[in-house]
């Protein structure tokens, strides 16, 4: 349909059905009769009614293809003028074949197989006839105590923004109407949802703007800029404000400067949350607030049906604002092709063949195998496959190793622990659970040790279960529970080899573990295919080439602890240890357990002969960065090699280094590779006081290494031509230094 279509289309709707399109709901609400869906959340009991919500225009949750064929078919059946529903859902790592939580997605560095399985994501969920999917989720994250760490990519910016892409190219493609296989990305939750005070989820969020334009704006800019068709608004005030009613934020800043005119819709019941965040009176408040600050969609809760009708009305808003939501949603249908064919994509034969195929767990086992890092290995990986293992612990034979956010995948899809070992193995390991997650008896623990006796090396199984981590899943300990650390305790003083893989939705305090154990390996969530990956990686099929993109810090007393952080002006590097007054704990490091950037391999990776092209940047040129990289170990293997630059003096303080780019390289046994890095001005850029986006003069240090710890680096100037007022008027000049010439 032309837009023009589109706008005669509006000019012929009430202001009933505009408000309708303006609302969502989950799918029983527009099935006659319901009653069983009433609104949840911190406004239970407050004044909602399912009569309130008939209307709609887009559906929430719901998925299956004959199903949404009927509820889209129904729907018509009773639309005055036809306008197709849309269907979302939370899509985030993958439809019923799951792949790895996002954190873990984001420790492949692998942006390809980031977009691989956003792809295979999209093509199951089209097939079960959704059109959109609330992903990626792109909130820069540096706080494990927040429970939703683990559907971020983690701390970096710079990675955040590529991975956002990568997610962004895999859902849509490049043709929403034709290609039938894909979904309209919703990129969220805008803005800075990951920095709650305290990491306890929905609460405040307060920095600078500069903070949250330098830090926070990059991936969500990034995804938009791939072209993501929706932005969800967030739980959290931004200086002050609700994101959701938030005018600067989303008309000023998303809208106008970053030149987004796609559907804006809240988080569920996001609007109707500013009555509790104390910035509305009531419903009707809150639909102006959201409406003025250009919110198209609003989730689950029924501001806009019951108020937008007599807010026109009364004038006390525009009825262009109205129509312009309005227009934004249609464009949105209209792209998607739904008022051609208003089933697009729902196919259940389809549906049937396509999910959890052989291609596609082959996929999502391969990218698991890349998602799991080896943080400590004293040797004793990869196992022999003849070996006497004894497989032990709550996770052993547990297939709750989805995550958070698999809400379409189904446990009896999910390959264990067990499983994958028994695959690989020709004697059947013994299996004893040790504990469960919390707690521990004394005949589980009886028969763990007893078990261990008999093996030559023990597999530890450990972690959190699911709902320790993501929405809500906010913990002050970040350890794992006492009862998996006892258990590690006694079967330590075995003196058998501890090889432990760790379950979890966040960085941990690895006390009790780590010293414990001769090998452990972060597996995250690694989803439906968790046991083959975590097998092949045991036993040596696959080389373990995952790297941490959230920093482990020594406990929880260091949070929030990442990579990119400031000197001060104490820096206790530079400052001699006995000298009290430098930024310092007096009880713990600053530095974190594991760095960004880090992760072990079966292959050794040297470094060396980092050099630069040249150390004068001129304006609009480039250096290259070229360092070798030789695999000195016995087994191929895969390196992500990391480039990161310290601006040594800026306008405001600088980080003491961040990550501009990274390259991938396989090594054979032997093998050295030059791996060179272009760096060229636009990565000197930086948000000044005065929040202008652009680069200085000066003296940078830029760096390359297997993390963000271990660098070698190399000084260079940066000398633009810059314009100087002087008595003569305006003319070009250069700086080298501090001369003027
Ligand atoms: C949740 C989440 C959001 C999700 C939405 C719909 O509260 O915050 O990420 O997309 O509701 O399920």
């Amino acid at each position: 349909m032309n837009e023009s279509k589109l706008h005669d289309l509006i000019n012929s709707m009430t202001l009933e059905e505009k408000a309708a399109q303006m609302s969502q709901v989950v799918s029983s609400f527009l099935h006659e009769g319901s009653g069983e869906e009433k609104i949840t959340g911190p406004f239970a009991g407050m004044e909602v009614a399912n009569e309130d919500m008939s209307g709609s225009g887009s559906v929430l949750g719901a998925s299956g293809a004959d199903d949404l064929r009927t509820i889209q078919r129904a729907y018509l059946e009773r639309s005055r003028l036809g306008i197709p529903l849309l269907f979302m859902a939370d899509v985030i790592h993958g439809y019923k074949t799951v792949f790895p939580v996002p954190l873990a997605l984001g420790c492949t560095w692998d942006t390809e197989a980031v977009e691989k399985s956003a792809a295979i994501a999209a093509k199951e969920a089209a097939a079960a006839g959704l059109h959109v999917t609330f992903s990626p989720m792109v909130d820069l994250v540096r706080d494990p105590r927040w429970g939703r760490v683990m559907e971020s990519t983690g701390e970096d910016p710079y990675l955040n923004g590529v991975l956002a892409r990568a997610f962004v190219r895999g859902y849509q493609g490049d043709d929403l109407k034709n290609d039938q296989s894909k979904l309209a990305a919703c990129v969220k939750h805008f803005a800075a949802y990951g920095a709650p005070e305290g990491g306890r989820d929905y609460n405040t969020v307060d920095m600078s703007r500069r903070q949250l334009m330098e830090y926070y704006l990059p991936a969500y800019e990034a995804a938009l800029d791939e072209g993501a068709e929706l932005v969800m608004t967030a739980f959290n005030t931004v200086e002050g404000i609700p994101a959701t009613g938030n005018k600067w934020l989303m008309r000023d800043l998303l809208r106008k400067e970053m030149g987004f005119d796609g559907v804006l819709i809240s988080d569920w019941g996001a609007v109707q949350e500013m009555i509790p965040h104390g910035v509305a009176a009531d419903n009707r408040e809150a639909a102006i607030k959201a409406v003025t600050a250009g919110l198209d969609i609003e989730m689950m809760t029924p501001c806009y049906i019951q108020h937008v009708k007599t807010l026109v009305e009364e004038n006390v808003i525009q009825e262009a604002l109205i129509d312009e939501a309005v227009l934004r949603i249609l464009k949105l249908k209209n792209k998607l092709g739904l008022f051609e064919n208003p089933y697009r994509g729902a196919d259940r034969e389809l549906e049937e063949t396509v999910t959890l195929s052989d291609v596609h767990r082959q996929a999502a086992r391969d990218t698991a195998a890349k998602s799991c890092v080896l943080l400590k290995n004293d040797g004793v990986l990869p196992l022999r496959k003849d070996r006497n293992i004894a497989l032990i612990g709550p996770f052993a034979e547990s297939t709750d190793l989805m995550g958070p956010w698999s809400i379409f995948g189904a446990e009896e899809d999910v390959v264990s622990v067990r499983t994958g070992i028994c695959g690989k193995l020709d004697i059947e390991p013994a299996v004893e659970k040790g504990c469960d997650i919390e707690v521990i008896s004394f005949e589980q623990l009886e028969a763990a040790v007893e078990a261990a006796k008999k093996a030559e090396v023990v597999v530890l199984a450990l972690g959190e279960h699911s709902e320790m981590s993501g929405e809500a899943g906010s913990r002050t300990k970040i350890k794992l529970p006492d009862a998996q650390l006892q258990l590690v305790s006694e079967l330590r003083k075995l003196g058998k080899p501890l090889v432990t893989v760790l379950f979890n939705g966040r960085p941990l305090d690895l006390h009790g573990v780590i010293d414990e154990s001769d090998a452990v390996l972060e597996a995250w969530y690694p989803g439906t295919e968790a046991g083959h990956a975590v097998a092949d990686l045991l036993f040596g099929d696959t080389n373990p080439s995952g790297k941490l993109t959230m920093s482990f810090p020594h406990s929880v007393g260091q949070v929030p602890v990442y990579y990119n952080s400031f000197t001060t002006g104490r820096p206790h590097n530079q400052i001699p240890s006995e000298y009290r007054f430098a930024s310092k704990y007096l009880d713990a490091p600053n530095e974190p357990l594991f760095p960004f950037g880090f992760g072990l391999s079966y292959s050794e990776f040297t470094y060396s002969n980092v050099a630069l092209s040249s150390e004068m940047m001129e304006e609009s040129g480039t250096i290259r960065v070229s360092v070798d990289v030789q695999n000195t170990g016995a087994v191929a293997g895969e390196e992500t090699v990391q480039m990161y630059v310290r601006d040594l003096v800026g306008e405001v303080v600088r980080p003491v280094k961040e990550l501009k780019g990274f390259r991938k390289v396989h090594l054979e046994p032997g093998e050295t590779k030059q791996v060179v890095f272009e760096l060229d001005e636009e990565s000197l850029k930086y948000y000044h006081s005065d929040l202008t986006y652009t680069y200085d003069a000066g003296e940078f240090v830029v760096s390359v290494g297997p993390d963000s710890r271990n660098t070698e680096g190399r000084r260079f100037t940066y000398s633009p031509a810059i314009r100087v007022r002087s008595a003569v008027g305006e003319h070009t000049t250069r700086v080298y230094g501090e001369e003027r010439f």
